[in-house]
């Protein structure tokens, strides 16, 4: 990581922690290396951006996205059709001196390669077993992806929404990864949570919603506000390709260290319905009435990082600026996504104004995100405000006992305006 870059990382992560979006798990005990917990503000942000995915990809007359929430624990037949138990590992090395593991492509520059032992493969899926007793036959896995989920409950949508092709159905929540070099605070952990669609679709059209996906997606990741120059698309070679794709392009982000993955659209084409097909038994295709056969629908899968995203979010957000000689810290998060969105600050504690400011917080949080906030003096409740992005503060002073206005503070411009309390509303709808 360059020097000013390993900078803007550790601030992130330092107004992250100290601000409550993220906390190291069991910090009372010293932590759990690469796991973490999200606090308050960190769990608004969070829901704000699934809320914004769910509703984006359901924003197209042309195509019905249907949502499901499946288990984390699956039989282990699902591991051993999708591939996962075969495939899914990543070539491990130990490093002789310390004992220390690598993933063999993420070995630390400094380390001398003789030291290395030869890659073995490491898979990847948390094992565990249900039930009292141990044995071959009470082994489960932790899913490794929301995405088989959604294939073995193909035809329980098809059947119970009467869908016609194309249609998606879409899946978040939880995925567990062994990873053996987790790291860079929440962008690589062991727990994590994912936002994936998988979209079944005529073999003859693959291209036209591959690329309908990787640019809907793209755009998605512009209007929640991350900076397009911060983003680009990377096609995979045929080498670096899951077991699964015949073609895969990531989203990339601009991360304090350099390009890296944010989403992954790969199309899938018919393999893990046909695989579960064929170890289930069951009937997993589809009835295309125009040509009056049965087809196994190909996929296109846009597979995202919910908590990643947010980590994302966090740097392309972050930013300083020199107000009267001192540095402001801020994140510049848009209205729509910021945890908080209006904070409601009385000039002090005096009934009358924390009245008012109750009375402006029933107007408002009906359509708002709010908080009213009356620790500390008012400049270090704004400063608090910016740093967690805040987009817009709302004094009230005295002078809103006599006239009925406050004023209303723009974090980024810091520009400041009256405003009648009536005309709140308003004025926060129009943005
Ligand atoms: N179903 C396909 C699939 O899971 P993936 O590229 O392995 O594809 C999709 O994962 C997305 O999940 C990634 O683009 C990333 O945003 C997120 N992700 C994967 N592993 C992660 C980890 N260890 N920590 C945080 N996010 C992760």
């Amino acid at each position: 990581m360059e020097e000013t870059n390993k900078e803007l990382f550790e601030k992130v992560v330092k107004v992250a922690q100290s601000r409550g979006f993220v906390f190291n798990a069991s910090s009372i005990y010293g932590g759990l290396r690469s796991s973490y917990d999200y606090g308050p503000l960190g769990v608004l942000l969070k829901n704000n951006i699934a809320n914004y995915w769910w509703k984006d990809i359901n924003n197209d007359n042309e195509i019905s996205i249907f949502p499901v929430d499946t288990a984390i624990i699956q039989s282990s037949e699902v591991w051993k059709a999708s591939g996962h138990l075969a495939e899914f590992s990543d070539p491990m090395v130990d490093h002789k001196p310390t004992g220390e593991r690598y993933r063999a492509d993420q070995v630390p520059d400094d380390i001398d390669k003789a030291d290395l032992t030869e890659p073995r493969q490491f898979n990847l899926m948390f094992e565990t077993s249900i039930g009292p007793v141990q044995n071959e036959n009470s082994t489960v896995y932790l899913r490794p992806e929301t995405a088989q989920g959604i294939f073995v409950n193909f035809e329980n949508v098809l059947r119970t929404m009467r869908a016609k092709i194309p249609f998606g159905i879409a899946n978040i929540g939880k995925s567990f990864r062994n990873e053996i070099t987790p790291g860079q605070f929440i962008f690589r952990t062991r727990e994590f949570e994912q936002m994936e669609i998988e979209f079944f679709c005529k073999e003859e059209d693959e291209n036209r919603w591959f690329d309908y996906w990787v640019k809907k997606r793209m755009e998605w990741y512009k209007s929640i506000g991350i900076p397009d120059t911060s983003l680009r698309l990377r096609e995979h070679s045929d080498n670096e390709l899951a077991h699964y794709a015949s073609k895969t392009v990531d989203i990339e982000f601009l991360y304090p260290w350099g390009w890296g993955e944010l989403e992954g659209i790969a199309n899938r084409g018919i393999f893990d319905l046909s695989s579960h097909q064929k170890a289930s038994g069951k009937d997993l295709s589809y009835f295309d009435s125009e040509n009056n056969e049965k087809i196994i629908p190909t996929v296109i899968e846009p597979a995202g990082g919910l908590t990643r995203t947010l980590f994302a979010l966090l740097c392309s957000s972050y930013d300083e600026d020199e107000v009267n000689d001192t540095t402001r810290t801020l994140f510049r998060f848009d209205f729509n996504i910021a945890p908080i969105q209006i904070g409601i600050l009385p000039l002090s504690k005096k009934d009358e104004l924390i009245e008012i400011s109750n009375n402006i917080k029933n107007i408002l949080q009906e359509s708002f995100r709010t908080e009213i906030d009356v620790t500390q003096s008012i400049g270090k409740r704004y400063r608090r405000q910016d740093e967690i992005g805040t987009p817009y503060c709302i004094t009230v002073d005295f002078d809103s006992l006599e006239d009925n206005t406050v004023t209303i503070r723009n974090r980024d411009s810091m520009d400041q305006q009256r405003v009648a309390i009536t005309d709140l509303l308003g004025f926060f709808s129009d943005i």
